[in-house]
């Protein structure tokens, strides 16, 4: 007996290494190993750092699942996580475990193998501070570092948890939020024992930084503001001094902007770090830097030294930023040829719609090319490395359409590049929106400051509203060539706001829709080879990992974010739960059918004069429609306010006034909206329930000659809004 045991043992001990194992001294083993130096070498078992090495690339060598074999691939497992708003995280996976973060920062380990739950760690973020999230309850992922996962919370905290029992091993509040309110979605970045990340809020007045902690102590230990504050102060660095001239008039009472919520990148080779800065805050220039400028840092890439957090140098890449127009997008890191020289440079496709490849040495513009349609710009000139603006860029003297719109031409979902075929694949957008000075601007603590009207004049009613949307708002899959700075292919999309993107040794990339399908594409033809129907808007990027010798792709499926909750786009059915989905050849999984949507019949809203109703409506967009949606149509996940049981109606003012469901979310608005204002959205509300209803009840031909015609208008509209 006691022979046996020793014998099983020595074998469990010899086979070990080739079986993943999930207990506490394997976890433990595993990410105790995982530091800058295995980050930077690229492994194909694991998916390490954020954008798989520090290059964020995104590429993985595998190729067990490849364009031969992936018309086999199936569901393996899926994991429902506790809430069903937006998921955005890249997973981190180190030897069959998967650690990942979502809605309300709640971070989950999970089996690889299995989707079973190791542990979970929930941070308990205020459910109030939800208020000041521009763009949903989102997390962009964790960080793993020599036995730690690290992340940060919407509420602005740091956290450090045990990767072997999610246990806390210290807390740091990162960004003084009475000051401004500041949260944290992006994902934290480790290297050389330092944890850095930024924060966002420039839709609220904060002003953007990024600072670097010590990853065993959390100990704060430098920062780099990245707009200047107010000069009676004093300025932090000859960096802010020089910032400063380039701002007129009194920016700093505005917050200023420049927040860094997204793209960080540590770059081993040339040992120096390059951080995306975000938009003006507010967007519109002509509030916060009357006398114009350039107002740096604001839309650059800047360099700095990741031991001290100096500043290098930097890249502005859209100078006097007023259109929401971020650099935060997505920083990717390459070796390339370039005019025969072999050159160390970024690639980045930003919100403003150039594709900009930048040595990465001295911050020099090497080329910015148009990736999608452009009217605020004409060009670049390569010789000051400044754009050429449009007459209309500005709009100076009366609204503007601008293309791209604020969502920008590509947002937050990371591209992919594929050594193999040499292409950059990029989650793009095509849209506009029409930019309009606010009159009589107030600036307001702990609320959306723009300087510019975010009630775009829609149609007459929210179908017609729907219909235009989808004729001037769309998106592709655009697989780019930066050697030759153009198009290889694309492939088109109904809807805007589609997944980030994977790219694989077996000549695939991977990509989720808005629309809810998880694809598989030939990277070099663009040629659709499989899909999965995810249930719910897919907008996180895959990542792709071997347990055991098997291959499998897992992404997070969470319909949400800042279009997926603004552009209320109507689902059919209840959001199902987000999920955590795992694919491997030969797995038959499937999803559950979504639940039926719960349509209550709302009160009538009795007489309502058309002054009161527009009063109501443009009260509406500035205070809910950032979570409810626009014209009150909402995407099931925050609750459609047009069909609530009635009990919510009876109710209205305690709600939405005192905020008596705070904790859920809803916060109160006493402090800026009378009772006079919560009646008149209420009475806006039930209009837009009233006609809803009239629609959905409309039969007979009446009905369908009314719809056809708001077709063919809202065909007519989009048509002559190609021309703008
Ligand atoms: C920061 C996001 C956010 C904003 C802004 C917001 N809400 Fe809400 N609201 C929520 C969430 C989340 C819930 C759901 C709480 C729950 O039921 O779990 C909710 C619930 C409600 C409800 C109760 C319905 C229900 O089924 O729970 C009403 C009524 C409501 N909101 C009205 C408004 C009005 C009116 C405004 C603008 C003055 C507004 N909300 C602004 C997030 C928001």
């Amino acid at each position: 007996m006691r022979f046996f045991l020793c014998a099983l043992t020595s074998f469990m001990l010899i086979s070990a290494p080739a079986f993943a194992a999930t207990d506490v001294q394997s976890i433990r083993q595993a990410t105790a190993n995982v530091d800058t130096a295995a980050i930077a070498a690229t492994t194909s078992e694991n998916w390490l750092g954020h954008g798989n090495d520090y290059r964020e690339q995104r590429y993985s060598e595998l190729k067990q699942i490849s364009a031969d074999t992936v018309a086999n691939l199936g569901l393996a497992w899926s994991f429902d996580t506790d809430f069903n708003r937006g998921l955005e995280a890249t997973p981190i996976v180190v030897d069959g475990v998967i650690f990942v973060s979502a809605n309300w920062s709640v971070v989950y380990a999970l089996d690889a193998k299995t989707g079973k739950q190791l542990w979970k760690y929930d941070p308990a973020v205020p459910r109030e501070w939800a208020k000041m999230a521009c763009c949903d309850v989102v997390n962009r992922g964790v960080a793993v570092y020599q036995g730690k996962v690290i992340f940060g919370t919407l509420d602005a905290r740091l956290i450090a948890l045990d990767a072997a029992t999610g246990e806390k091993i210290w807390e740091t509040q990162s960004a003084d939020i009475t000051a401004y309110p500041y949260t944290i979605t992006g994902a934290p970045r480790v290297f050389k024992d330092k944890v850095l990340i930024g924060n966002g809020g420039a839709e609220y007045g904060a002003r953007g930084f990024v600072a670097a902690f010590d990853v065993n102590s959390g100990e704060e230990l430098w920062r780099f503001y990245t707009v200047p504050g107010n000069p009676a102060d004093g300025f932090e660095s000859a960096a802010m001094e020089k910032a400063a001239a380039t701002w007129t008039g009194k920016w700093w009472e505005y917050g200023g902007g420049g927040t860094v919520w997204d793209s960080m990148v540590y770059d081993p080779e040339l040992d120096q770090l390059y951080i995306g800065v975000g938009n003006g805050s507010p967007w519109n220039q002509k509030v916060r830097s009357p006398g114009g400028g350039d107002n740096l840092y604001l839309s650059s890439i800047v360099a700095l030294n990741p031991d001290t957090g100096e500043y290098l140098w930097h890249y502005q890449e859209t100078p006097g930023e007023s259109w929401d127009y971020t650099a935060t997008q997505h920083i990717m890191l390459a070796d390339m040829e370039w005019q025969g020289e072999t050159r160390k440079v970024i690639w980045q496709a930003p919100k403003n719609g150039f594709f900009f490849i930048i040595d990465r040495e001295n911050g020099k513009l090497l080329s910015a090319e148009p990736y999608a349609r452009v009217n605020w710009a004409t060009h670049y000139d390569l010789d000051t490395g400044r754009p050429v603006e449009t007459e209309r860029a500005r709009y100076e003297t009366k609204p503007e359409f601008i293309r791209p719109s604020s969502m920008g031409a590509h947002n937050w979902q990371p591209m992919a590049y594929s050594p193999d075929t040499g292409l950059v694949y990029i989650p793009a957008i095509d849209a506009l929106f029409k930019y309009e000075d606010v009159e009589d601007y107030l600036h307001k603590w702990g609320q959306w400051n723009l300087g510019v009207k975010l009630e775009q004049d829609a149609a007459p009613n929210h179908v017609l509203a729907q219909l235009m949307m989808k004729q001037v708002a769309t998106g592709s899959l655009l697989a780019w060539n930066p050697t030759t700075q153009s198009a290889a292919w694309s492939v088109p999309y109904p809807m805007p706001w589609n997944g980030g993107l994977l790219a694989t040794g077996g000549n695939l990339v991977f990509q989720g829709t808005a629309t809810g399908e998880f694809r598989a594409y030939a990277a070099d033809s663009g040629d659709q080879l499989w899909q999965f129907d995810a249930r719910t808007g897919v907008m996180a990027a895959p990542v792709t990992y071997t347990v055991d010798g098997e291959q499998y792709i897992t992404v997070l499926a969470g319909w949400g974010g800042a279009f997926g909750l603004i552009a209320g786009i109507e689902q059919v059915t209840q959001p199902p739960p987000s999920r955590i989905l795992t694919f491997k050849l030969g797995a038959k999984g499937e999803l559950p059918v979504n639940p039926v949507k719960q349509i209550n019949p709302a009160p009538e809203p009795g007489e309502v004069s058309a002054e009161d109703l527009a009063a109501g409506r443009t009260l509406y967009h500035e205070f809910c429609a950032g979570c409810h949606g626009t014209d009150a149509v909402s995407n099931g996940a925050v609750p459609d306010l047009r069909h609530l049981p009635s009990v919510y109606y009876d109710n209205f003012d305690k709600i939405v006034l005192d905020g008596v469901m705070r904790k859920m979310g809803m916060v109160g608005f006493r402090d800026v909206l009378t009772e006079e204002d919560s009646a008149l959205i209420k009475a806006y509300v039930l209009t837009q329930a009233q006609e809803d209803r009239e629609i959905r009840e409309a039969k007979g031909w009446w009905a369908s000659v009314k719809m056809a015609f708001y077709k063919v208008v809202a065909a007519i509209l989009g048509w002559v809004m190609n021309y703008v």
